[in-house]
């Protein structure tokens, strides 16, 4: 068995930006147009009005105070209220593989790594935009990198999963290295015009390069990959029924269960103990104490749960160094929030130093990854 590093990270943000302020106003202005268009059935009770947004709402409940995002002016747009996205040919990159490259050309940079060495792409995301051939696969020939690829989903746990994934590869020898990207285009699955929920997700593309750790490969703040755990519990708390099989059922097509939807107080009280019973049981397992942490990289769904999260695992609050928040910048991003924070901030911890890599979500479906900073 090898031991393995992550050797490097990457990110890519979109240039545009929705604050909740200018999310909230578009989305009142469509509240206003509803009521006004249908108000002869909301007089006689036939449809209730809708209520509007706050934003002042958004960020106590959630944390959240922005979003990066593909394309603005669609979403706000409230005729629209969708990304708007310019149909590609086959002949030019897709729009998650764009995203995805960009991404992973920061993650070779920053581990020194030769393309020609790396011998495996994995896309883990939770939406992917077509069914075949796989974006991994795209991505794989536009980086000129050998090897195979393949696509996977686990929803919000794509990336800890995918982790899992090649650092079984790793260790067992049958490849040396591997990146994985995270592309989320998360507003594309979004409703934005629920109110319940218009203002969670946020665009982002991460990657992240494992590779076996030996003497003779030891890459500049690299962190070796002491232990993953994964967990998944059937839930239909977090869904979205948009597949291929829907062109098969014409009646749905276009309905509001094509898109994400979720019991969001539902999730927050199953997933909390969860997440933090599976932390700590995995932490226990190796032989660590939480106190021995010294960065917790929580998936970015929402700033109260992983407060709570957080306070569960340690016996105390944590302070904003340990488990930092990047979700009030970027909202939710699906997979990628937990690398993001990784990214970000891994540059404060020292040699030696422990931390995690925790995901959550959709399934539902966690993981978590121990991480050493080895250089
Ligand atoms: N603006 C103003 N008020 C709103 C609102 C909005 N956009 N959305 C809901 N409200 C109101 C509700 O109508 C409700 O009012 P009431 O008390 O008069 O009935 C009140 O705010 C509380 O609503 P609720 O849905 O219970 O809010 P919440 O405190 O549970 O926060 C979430 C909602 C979604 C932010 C929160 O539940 C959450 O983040 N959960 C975890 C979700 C998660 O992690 N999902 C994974 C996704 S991948």
């Amino acid at each position: 068995m090898y031991k393995v590093q992550i050797s490097g990270t990457g990110l890519y943000t979109p240039k545009e930006k929705i604050s909740n302020e200018e999310l909230v106003q578009s989305f009142n202005k469509y509240v206003d147009e509803f009521n006004e268009i249908n108000s002869e059935e909301i007089n006689n009770g036939k449809i209730q009005p809708l209520e509007k947004s706050s934003a002042k709402f958004i960020e106590k409940a959630s944390g959240v105070k922005s979003r990066y995002v593909q394309n603005k002016t669609g979403i706000l747009d409230t005729s629209f209220m969708r990304p708007k996205l310019r149909e590609r040919s086959e002949e030019e990159l897709s729009n998650l593989a764009e995203m995805g490259v960009i991404a992973a050309k920061d993650a070779i940079k920053n581990s020194n790594i030769d393309v020609d060495d790396i011998d495996a792409v994995i896309v883990a995301c939770s939406n992917l935009e077509r069914a075949y051939p796989a974006i991994a696969i795209e991505i794989q020939n536009a980086l000129d990198i050998k090897g195979f690829a393949f696509d996977m989903n686990v929803a919000c746990s794509s990336a800890t999963f995918g982790i899992q994934t090649i650092f079984d590869m790793v260790k067992s020898g049958s490849i040396k290295s591997a990146i994985m990207i995270n592309p989320e285009i998360c507003t594309g699955h979004l409703n934005f015009r629920d109110r319940d929920c218009h203002f969670i997700f946020g665009d982002v593309a991460t990657a992240v390069i494992l590779e076996r750790l030996n003497e003779e490969n030891i890459k500049e703040n690299s962190y070796e990959i002491i232990g993953t755990r994964l967990l998944t519990k059937f839930s239909n708390n977090i869904r979205n029924n948009y597949g291929f099989l829907n062109n098969s059922s014409p009646d749905g097509v276009g309905q509001s269960d094509k898109l994400f939807h979720q019991n969001g107080r539902k999730v927050f009280k199953e997933v909390v103990p969860e997440v933090s019973n599976l932390i700590k049981s995995h932490l226990e397992e190796n032989n660590l104490s939480a106190n021995d942490l010294k960065g917790m990289y929580l998936h970015q769904a929402n700033e109260n749960m992983n407060v709570l999260i957080s306070k569960y695992v340690l016996g105390k609050d944590a302070p904003k160094e340990l488990a930092p928040v990047v979700l009030d910048e970027y909202a939710n991003t699906s997979s990628a929030g937990s690398i993001i924070a990784f990214h970000k901030y891994n540059k404060s911890l020292n040699k030696n130093d422990l931390a995690i890599i925790c995901s959550f979500g959709a399934g539902y479906s966690v993981g978590n990854v121990i991480v050493k900073k080895i250089a």
